[in-house]
């Protein structure tokens, strides 16, 4: 078991005070805190506002494949684990809460709308199935087949499977009802100082807040998002995700049962949560060369997020040096989403000593960085 002592905390009832604190009601918090009431810890969450940070904004997208990149080999291990247990995660979450939280499993269609955009699409492809990732390459006859709706132009393309997707704004409302059903208790008061919190095992799970309250390196990295919605309600005329290589500009296309499309994002290394004009010329324009009917759509929301970025932009995950009983969970940057049901696994097994030994946590260590 990994824990401080909460009795050692002036003024603390060792009887009453929790085994675990979460510091975070976003999707890794909650479901941090579902997982360890579920085995019977007793669990405490603290956020002001739950699911009002980068989740809100987010498109909830499950792409261990799509979001391989060069150079993170290790990032992508641990997003193919995590996507992996997404379906039984999933189901778990249905079954706990009755909530539809909107995962969907038709899969991705990666496409270039030039040969420019083909051709810097398909090294990363070569990159991905290289590291044995399936990733089907499209003719563009096939990909037509698939979504018919595809601007005549889009010269190639590739299909990605295994990527799903998930709707953030309905994961977090189950995700709180499965952590208080399990008997987690949610608090409003905000933590300002970790000291303020008293409990066994401390979990930061506070995304860019995570800086202020441990040191650690998190920046906020900016990303805008649009949402269109069918003029008649209705599901869009497409179904899988698309991620899209549009005359050098990269956008993705989520569309939803309740006929919504979430257009993203910008990555942008501000702090700021302004929606810019050229931001969303640049995505429509990106978005409507390549789905031409999306042009047609209500453009019902423009909303600007702060993703929690590190200096490698990888997770931090396991305990803090130098503060007995504190635990990270936080960096998750672009990938909060899928690595929600591998963070709560890791972290419950952390606290309750079945993980300390975990080779999928070592290269995520908070100990690879300096605390400031
Ligand atoms: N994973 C999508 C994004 O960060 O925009």
């Amino acid at each position: 078991m990994l824990s401080g002592d909460p009795s050692a905390t002036a003024g603390a009832d060792p009887f009453l005070a929790p085994e675990v604190a979460v510091v975070g009601g976003g999707p890794i918090g909650l479901a941090v805190a579902w997982r360890c009431a579920a085995r019977g810890l007793r669990v405490v969450v603290h956020d002001p506002a739950p699911g009002s940070g980068a989740s809100g904004v987010a498109a909830g997208m499950l792409a261990p494949v799509a979001e391989a990149y060069f150079g993170e080999r290790e990032l992508t291990r641990l997003l193919t684990e995590s996507a992996g247990r997404w379906p039984e995660f999933a189901a778990e979450l249905t079954e706990a809460t009755g909530h539809d939280i909107g995962y969907r499993t038709e899969g991705t269609l990666m496409v270039g709308l030039t040969a420019d955009d083909l051709a810097e699409a398909r090294r990363l492809w070569a990159y991905q199935q290289g590291l044995g990732l399936p990733v089907t390459p499209l003719r563009p006859s096939q990909l037509r087949e698939r979504e018919p709706a595809l601007a005549p132009r889009v010269r190639g393309g590739a299909l990605a499977a295994t990527d799903h997707q998930v709707d953030p704004r309905r994961l977090v409302p189950a995700l709180r009802l499965a952590a208080e059903r399990a008997g987690a208790v949610l608090v409003a008061e905000p933590v300002r100082r970790l000291s303020d919190v008293v409990a066994g095992t401390t979990v930061v799970a506070a995304g860019c807040g995570a800086a202020a309250l441990t040191g650690l390196p998190v920046r906020p990295v900016k990303g805008q998002v649009l949402r269109l919605r069918t003029p008649d309600g209705g599901p869009p005329g497409f179904r899988h995700v698309i991620r899209g290589y549009a005359d050098g500009e990269q956008v993705y296309l989520v569309p939803r049962e309740n006929g919504e499309v979430v257009v993203g994002a910008t990555v942008e290394e501000r702090t700021d949560r302004t929606v810019t004009a050229a931001a969303v010329l640049r995505l429509l324009r990106a978005a409507t060369d390549l789905l031409p009917e999306l042009a047609e759509y209500d453009l019902v929301e423009t909303i600007a997020g702060l993703r929690p970025g590190t200096p490698d932009n990888a997770p931090i995950l396991g305990p803090l040096p130098g503060r007995p009983g504190v635990l990270a969970a936080t960096g998750h940057h672009r990938h909060g989403i899928v690595l929600t049901p591998i963070t709560a696994d890791l972290v419950a097994d952390l606290i309750t000593g079945a993980g300390v030994a975990e080779p999928l946590l070592a290269p995520f260590r908070a100990d690879r960085f300096r605390t400031t």
